[in-house]
């Protein structure tokens, strides 16, 4: 499973806001509905190993889950509505919105300790960490970014000790990033297939299998 979560500092936690002004009344909602497209689609397909948390101003969060997931199109007004009719349904508990969209009060904190409670190891995407090429990454692995903004003093402090990971030394845009680390788990992906489909020949020619 690939999780990513995003922090929207500025991302409407109320439904009232209007579809074709994503970027200004909804506090740059455009980022994170681009940072979902980039996340599931394929061209004409949907990756269905993947999970995304959207943090709404560290009050809401938004669990997005691939393997469940129905209705959304890859176009950031679709995707603005399905969160919006979430947001219309926040209660005390996480609650499901719309097949394989969930939403709950919560914050920073609360996703850092989920998903280190489940095992996951954690990765902060960031431009000064460790190059992404010389990385090992885990299957299990949780990256987390900021959306246009930088990660807030706060936000730095509770992420101080899990390891950054960069991806180059210029600033990309959110959704970039979650291509860019996509793929690069499919190609390690493709090459650990490659590997083992490897030793079961070398086995097989050696009498082994
Ligand atoms: C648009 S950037 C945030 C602001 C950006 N640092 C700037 O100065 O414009 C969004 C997020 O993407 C991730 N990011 C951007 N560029 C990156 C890079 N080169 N390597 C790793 N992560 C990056 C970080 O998590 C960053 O907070």
């Amino acid at each position: 499973m690939r999780r990513f979560i995003i922090i929207g500092h500025r991302a409407t936690i109320s439904p009232d806001f209007i579809l074709n002004d994503l970027a200004g009344n909804a506090g740059r909602l455009d980022v994170l509905c681009r940072c979902l497209s980039s996340a599931f689609f394929l061209s004409h397909d949907l990756r269905r190993d993947v999970e995304v948390y959207l943090i709404l101003q560290d009050q809401v969060v938004l669990r997005i889950v691939g393997s469940q997931l129905r209705r959304m199109n890859p176009d950031e007004r679709n995707i603005a509505g399905l969160i919006r009719a979430a947001l219309k349904k926040l209660e005390e508990r996480e609650r499901m919105s719309t097949p394989g969209i969930f939403i709950s009060p919560g914050s920073l904190k609360t996703v850092v300790d989920q998903l280190t409670e489940q095992g996951t190891q954690l990765i902060v995407l960031h431009e000064k960490g460790d190059p992404l090429r010389d990385s090992a990454l885990p299957d299990e692995a949780a990256f987390f970014l900021s959306d246009h903004l930088e990660f807030t003093a706060a936000e730095q402090h509770l992420l101080q000790n899990i390891p950054r990971i960069s991806l180059g030394p210029l600033p990309l845009h959110a959704n970039h990033c979650i291509t860019i680390v996509h793929n690069e788990l499919d190609l390690r992906d493709i090459s650990e297939h490659k590997r083992s489909d490897t030793t079961i020949k070398e086995e097989r020619s050696n009498g082994q299998r």
